[in-house]
């Protein structure tokens, strides 16, 4: 069963081999964000500040969150708690990865329906998503989880159109 939750300070090794693990076959996917602290303590009081807005920099006040399968992280959610001009076009309310060796098992689905009481928790009643049209793993991802298609954004300089979806937060 996966777990969905903030990060702990004894959690260092196995979110240090989720890391390890995007850098060496994903490295364009960001999992840590701002890894640089000198100890992990340090680095989890960072991440977990974010959701009260502290030490956010140029971001959005959001909840980061971490994905275990038994004791191994298999992914990470970052929970925007609101939009600003970009998000509304890149990124929306929620970004997800999985660990490249737990991809096509169903997790990234279970993950994002684990992700929805959250951000209800938050006040939203519904929640921007935003993938690229060729992403077929993100898009099935969030039909998966009641995601209507809202558009395709196209803008120039962009490599593929950008897919809009919303996903309603009331029955959830
Ligand atoms: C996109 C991503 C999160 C999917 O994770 P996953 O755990 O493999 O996804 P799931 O196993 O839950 O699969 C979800 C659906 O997508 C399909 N799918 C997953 N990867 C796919 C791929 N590479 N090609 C085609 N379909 C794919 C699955 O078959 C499933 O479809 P179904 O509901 O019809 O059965 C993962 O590939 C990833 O972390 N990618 C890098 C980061 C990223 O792109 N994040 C999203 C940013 S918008």
């Amino acid at each position: 069963m996966i777990e969905l939750r903030e990060l702990h300070s004894n959690d260092e090794i196995a979110f240090r081999n989720a890391n390890d693990e995007f850098n060496a076959h994903n490295p364009d996917f960001e999992f840590a964000f701002r890894f640089d602290c000198n100890t992990f303590t340090d680095y989890v009081q960072r991440v977990n500040g974010w959701s009260k807005g502290i030490d956010i920099g140029a971001f959005v006040p959001n909840t980061y969150l971490v994905a275990f399968l038994d004791k191994k992280v298999i992914g990470r959610v970052s929970l925007r708690h609101e939009l600003n001009a970009n998000l509304l076009k890149e990124g929306g309310y929620v970004g997800y990865g999985i660990v490249p060796s737990e991809r096509r098992k169903g997790y990234a689905k279970e993950v994002l329906r684990l992700t929805l009481p959250f951000a209800k928790s938050l006040g939203l009643n519904k929640i921007l998503l935003t993938c690229n049209d060729d992403n077929v793993g993100s898009w099935r991802t969030i039909e998966a989880n009641g995601g209507t298609l809202q558009d395709k954004l196209y803008e120039p300089g962009m490599r593929v159109a950008r897919r809009r979806y919303w996903i309603d937060l009331e029955s959830k």
